[in-house]
C-alpha cells in the first residue's frame, strides 16, 4: 500500500485522482484550500500550503510515501489578473513542497503544464528548451525548476488532461458537453493542437510512474494530438451530440486574454520507455468519459462541495 498526500485535492486532476485511487491498494490524504469537501470518502484536509510551517506539518502528521502536487493557480486568465499570486504558488510553493520532501525521504511528484513551450515547434522532447508566452506557463516552468533545483530525485511531468470537476467548468471537456447538451453554438479551434489525455488515465500513469520510482523531467500526455476543434468534435460523436453546432474557428478570434501556444504536441518516448508500454488510447478514455456521464459522476462530484 501506498500513502499518497494529495495537495489540490478539491480540483480536477487532485479530485478524480483521490478518488480513483484511495481505498483499492492504496491510501490517499487529500488538501483543499477553499473549497471544502464534505463526503468524498477519502480523508480531506484544508490547509493554505503557502502558510509557514503548513507542509512540514502535513508531512510529518500524515507521513507520506508520496506528495503528489496537484495545487496551483491553473486558471491562465487568472494568473495574468494577478501575476503575484501566481508566482508564489506556482513558482515558489513547490519548490518549498521539494525541499522538504527530500528532507523527509518522501518521493514527489511535481504537476507541471505542455504550456511551457511556445507551440512554434511541436513534438517537444523533454530536452527542448521552454519558451513561456504566459504568466502561468511562466510560472509553472518556474516551478518545475525550483522542484528539481533542490530535490533531484522528484518526478516532474507536464500533462494535458480533462474529466469531471466540482465545478463542472474546469475542463474543455466539460465546455463542450455542457454547451452541446443544450443545443448551443460553440468554437472549436483548429489552430490549437494538443494530447488530451484522460484524468482516471492520468491517475493510473502517475501512480505507476510512482512505484516505478521515476526520477526527474517527464512528458505524460495523451497518446494522440489534435486540434480543440477535433476534440469537441470527438466528444460530440461520443454523446450523440449535434456535431453541426460546433464551428471551426481560429484562437485569435477566443477573445482570450492569455497567449496560447498554437502546437503543444508533446514527444512521450521517455515515458513510454520508462514505464515499459503504451499509453492510454485516446478513444477509449473518451468512453470512459462517456461512461462517467451516463452513470451520473458529474452530478455526483458536483454535489460534493
Ligand atoms: N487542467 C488542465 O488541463 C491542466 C493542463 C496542464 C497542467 N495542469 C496542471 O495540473 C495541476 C492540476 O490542475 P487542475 O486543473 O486540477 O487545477 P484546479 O482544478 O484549478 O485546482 C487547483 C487546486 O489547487 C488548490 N490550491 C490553489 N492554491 C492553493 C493554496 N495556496 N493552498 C492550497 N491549495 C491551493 C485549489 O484549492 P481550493 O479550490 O480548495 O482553493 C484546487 O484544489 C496544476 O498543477 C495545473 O497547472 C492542468
Amino acid at each position: 500500500m501506498t500513502r499518497f498526500l494529495v495537495t489540490g485535492v478539491s480540483g480536477l486532476l487532485g479530485l478524480n485522482f483521490a478518488m480513483a485511487v484511495d481505498g483499492k491498494k492504496h491510501q490517499v490524504t487529500g488538501v483543499a484550500n477553499t473549497t471544502p469537501l464534505t463526503w468524498a470518502g477519502f480523508k480531506c484536509l484544508q490547509a493554505e500550503l503557502t502558510e509557514q510551517g503548513v507542509i512540514e506539518k502535513l508531512v510529518e502528521e500524515e507521513k507520506p510515501d508520496v506528495i503528489l502536487h496537484c495545487a496551483a493557480i491553473a486558471n491562465m486568465e487568472a494568473c495574468e489578473a494577478n501575476p503575484e499570486l501566481a508566482a508564489e504558488v506556482n513558482s515558489v510553493l513547490p519548490g518549498r513542497i521539494a525541499a522538504v520532501a527530500h528532507k523527509h525521504d518522501v518521493q514527489m511528484i511535481q504537476i507541471s503544464t505542455d504550456a511551457v513551450f511556445d507551440g512554434a515547434k511541436g513534438n517537444y522532447i523533454e530536452a527542448d528548451a521552454p519558451n513561456p508566452l504566459s504568466v502561468y506557463a511562466r510560472t509553472k516552468w518556474e516551478g518545475e525548476n525550483a522542484v528539481l533545483e533542490v530535490n533531484p530525485q522528484a518526478l516532474v511531468t507536464r500533462v494535458n488532461f480533462y474529466g469531471w470537476s466540482v465545478s463542472g467548468t474546469r475542463s474543455l471537456a466539460e465546455f463542450f458537453v455542457n454547451a452541446l447538451s443544450q443545443g448551443k453554438n460553440v468554437k472549436g479551434f483548429t489552430d490549437v493542437i494538443f494530447c488530451p489525455m484522460m484524468v482516471l488515465d492520468l491517475a493510473d500513469m502517475l501512480v505507476e510512474a510512482a512505484h516505478k520510482n521515476l526520477q526527474g523531467l517527464y512528458h505524460l500526455v495523451g497518446a494522440q494530438p489534435m486540434s480543440k476543434y477535433d476534440f469537441g468534435m470527438a466528444i460530440a460523436r461520443t454523446f450523440g451530440f449535434d456535431t453541426g453546432l460546433i464551428a471551426a474557428a481560429s484562437v485569435m478570434d477566443g477573445g482570450l486574454t492569455a497567449a496560447r501556444s498554437p502546437n503543444l504536441s508533446l514527444d512521450t518516448g521517455k515515458i513510454v520507455k520508462a514505464l515499459g508500454h503504451e499509453l492510454p488510447d485516446f478513444e477509449r478514455g473518451l468512453d470512459k468519459f462517456f461512461a462517467q456521464y451516463r452513470h451520473g459522476f458529474p452530478q455526483y462530484i458536483r454535489a460534493l462541495e
